[in-house]
């Protein structure tokens, strides 16, 4: 139980999960250490706080977590490395990236299966994730209301389902456990989730030197998974995807892999093996949400706009701007000019006393600092063999006020938002050190922040009697770097302001997103939580 102070709204009652990161160095067996090099290469670890409010009593906070690579530790102690797919290790030289691409990306039907806990998964948590019972075989629908189960997801085409309670892993499950098609082995971590009907849909691809991206559907209500369309372009790091009310939108920005690998061989990891290519335009490919099987499109129109890196969409809606009665799609996401923002992520240069860090922190540094980006698709009704049409940039938004891990009303999603929540990251620390309310419609912001401390994802709950788009509040888990430990923060999302918060006795380690499910409500429809 935490100690909580001032006011947790009753609406708040249910699960917080949140992903999280936990030891980067290992002492091995035979007297060494093991040691990740990068923030996502941390052994993973994932935390719950389950939130008990009654409005006119003071709210109860009990706290669990758990290392879900537990099994993958023991391995690295036993072996004195880790052999498998890391986002930036320093590999081990005799392993050449061929061989570690192919365990990544080609499963062969030799390839052991580890298990459950011999995976380090950890950057986003869906619940109910349709077409998959509990321990990841293929099953569901799921019951509507209360988390029925959690998968704990990466960029990698591969589920770790954990018990909802006790966070114990008990299976895993690739996208051919969906459909037998999803054989690729990346995929966009942050799936997107219909906030009416709950049906997931997310890419599945395939690499190799001409990429195939399969854009799925599962159905919450059947289970059943669709291939709604195939596109083939070069392979792209994608961390995300967009929907709309009747469309997937796939942007295939610039952060390609090389091709050939050469390169690859030298440095021998997959991050070095992503770059920014902005010899082309960032691709877009608009697809219908129902499949072919039921009267569905599926590729309905493709664009091209300027270059650029991303790894967080914001949102996108249906929109009338051109007139003519065309339909024409606004997208929102936050964008950089390179992908240099990966490699700040190494532990030199996001720790405070270390050397590299300076520059990194610095504000004037602004090449690995994104900005929110609007760009619109006009027309959509076109036919899709024609030459790709130009896709504009409406707008710009500011370096220092760029909502990262951005959130909103899960309302909103697929619809015209108004605000947008994120962290930001103003050049006062070496990681995210502040919050940030946008309102897109003024152009202003509101933001929270306090000296020496280190902010998470901003998770939205809204208040279910408020008719206001920012009726609700925030759920952060922050790190006071002065005092050590980490604590739950509540914040108005009307005026930014805190009005309650949950001391944890110890720190959460740094993640990066979760959900927030509320007690005895409709999961699919209401929450929006297969993020
Ligand atoms: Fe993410």
């Amino acid at each position: 139980m935490l100690d909580v102070h001032g006011t947790i709204p009753a609406y708040a009652s249910g699960v917080l999960f949140r992903t999280g990161l936990g030891p980067r160095v290992i002492n091995t067996d035979n007297g060494g250490t093991f040691q990740t090099n990068h923030w996502f290469d941390s052994f993973a670890q994932v935390h719950r706080f389950q939130i008990e409010a009654v409005r006119g009593q003071p709210a109860k906070v009990t706290y669990n977590s758990r290392l879900v690579s537990d099994g993958l530790i023991e391995k690295v102690k036993k072996d004195g490395k880790l052999n498998g797919f890391t986002f930036a290790a320093k590999y081990d030289p005799c392993m050449s990236f061929f061989q570690k691409l192919q365990s990544v990306f080609r499963p062969s039907a030799l390839e052991p299966t580890p298990a459950p806990n011999e995976v380090s998964v950890c950057v986003t948590i869906s619940a109910n994730f349709p077409g998959l019972a509990r321990d990841g075989t293929p099953g569901g629908p799921h019951r509507k209301t209360g988390v029925t189960t959690i998968a704990n997801k990466t960029d990698a085409s591969i589920l770790q389902m954990l018990d909802p309670e006790s966070l114990e892993p008990i299976g895993l499950a690739r996208q051919t456990n969906l459909h037998p098609a999803l054989k690729g082995r990346a995929s966009a971590t942050h799936a997107k989730s219909d906030p009416v009907t709950g049906d997931v849909y997310n890419y599945n691809l395939d690499f190799g030197r001409k990429g195939t991206y399969r854009v799925f559907k599962v159905s919450a209500e059947t289970g059943k998974t669709s291939v709604l369309a195939t596109v083939s372009y070069a392979p792209a790091y994608l961390h995300s995807l967009f929907i709309t009310e009747n469309y997937v939108v796939l942007c295939i920005w610039n952060s390609s892999y090389v091709a050939g690998g050469a390169k690859v061989l030298l440095d021998q990891n997959l991050l070095d093996s992503i770059y920014y290519d902005d010899k082309r335009p960032a691709m877009w490919y608009v697809i219908d949400k129902k499949p072919t099987e039921e009267g569905g499109k599926g590729l309905v129109a493709q664009y091209e706009s300027e270059p650029f890196f991303c790894f967080h969409t914001i949102n996108a809606f249906e929109s009338h701007n051109s007139g003519d009665g065309d339909v024409d799609i606004l997208a929102d996401l936050v964008a950089y000019d390179s992908t240099d923002v990966l490699h700040r992520f190494y532990f030199e240069n996001l720790l405070s006393d270390s050397p590299a860090a300076k520059a990194w922190s610095d504000p004037e540094n602004v090449a690995a600092r994104g900005s929110m980006r609007r760009f619109m698709l006009p027309k959509i009704n076109r036919d899709p063999s024609q030459r790709p049409l130009k896709a504009t940039t409406c707008s710009v938004g500011k370096k220092d006020a760029a909502p990262e891990l951005p959130t909103l009303n899960p309302s909103k999603v697929t619809r015209k938002h108004r605000y947008v929540y994120g962290t930001v990251d103003t050049g006062k620390s070496t990681l995210a050190d502040g919050l940030i309310k946008h309102d897109i419609e003024l152009g202003t912001s509101q933001t929270w922040s306090k000296h020496g401390h280190t902010v998470g994802e901003a998770i939205f709950v809204a208040d279910p009697d408020s008719d206001l788009e920012d009726g609700g509040i925030l759920l952060s888990v922050v790190l006071d770097g002065i005092e050590g430990r980490s604590y739950l923060l509540v914040l108005s999302a009307r005026t930014m302001e805190e009005i309650g918060r949950a001391d944890v006795p110890g720190i959460v380690g740094h993640g990066f997103h979760g959900l927030h499910a509320r007690s005895g409500v409709d999961v699919e429809g209401t929450n929006a939580l297969n993020m």
